[in-house]
């Protein structure tokens, strides 16, 4: 069984989607830790509710040393705002994932988190916005690409709306990508993921 650890900044709408396919049967795999950012993120309290185990950490060698004694196999970014550190990168190569809220290679990069992605694709007047699971690497939101879906926008007249919009794929792919993980059906081959 997959060991997984959730790392969350803020709310946990993607950890509760994961915590709800683990539950049901659809991810083969076991999430044994939730870890915030931030002491206040709903999301803590959404992992104790789920009777998972919920840390805050902020330093990323302690962080390093927690998965390791957790023996943790692979590393979810769920609304994880902070910079994962080059060796936790190296340590996990290919088996970190991260959930993003725009079409990757639009509104990505530094500085593009969170409704700050959707004021800009709103600025910018865009029709079509969507959501891109990636694996980690050094560069921002740079990783090999593991699964995208589109989603129209063009009935969205705020940055909240176009998140919530944009929201419900990612509780959609999010835990489609996390499943084909922990099924052994991911391949990064010259950086590019192939689905077996
Ligand atoms: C999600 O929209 C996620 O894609 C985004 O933060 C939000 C967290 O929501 N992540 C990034 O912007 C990473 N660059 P949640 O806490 O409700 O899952």
């Amino acid at each position: 069984m997959v060991k997984i650890a959730v790392l969350i900044s803020g709310s946990g709408s993607n950890l509760q989607s994961l915590i709800d396919n683990v539950r049901n049967g659809y991810i083969n795999g076991e999430i044994k830790l939730v870890v915030s950012s931030s002491p206040s993120a709903y999301g803590l309290q959404r992992a104790n509710d789920a009777g998972i185990k919920g840390l805050c950490i902020k330093d990323q060698n302690e962080l390093l040393k927690t998965l390791k004694d957790e023996n943790i196999d692979l590393i979810v970014l769920a609304g994880y705002l902070a910079i994962v550190s080059s060796e936790i990168i190296h340590e996990y190569h290919n088996r970190i994932i991260n959930i993003h809220p725009s079409l990757i290679p639009s509104f990505c990069g530094k500085g593009f988190y969170g409704l700050h992605v959707h004021k800009a694709a709103m600025k910018r007047g865009v029709k079509v916005s969507g959501a891109t699971v990636h694996f980690v690497s050094e560069e921002v939101d740079g990783g090999p690409i593991i699964l995208q879906e589109s989603i129209d926008v063009s009935d969205c007249d705020t940055p909240e709306m176009m998140q919530k919009k944009v929201l419900t794929i990612e509780h959609k792919i999010l835990p489609k990508a996390v499943k084909l993980y922990c099924d052994n059906k991911l391949e990064v081959i010259d950086e590019r993921v192939k689905i077996k």
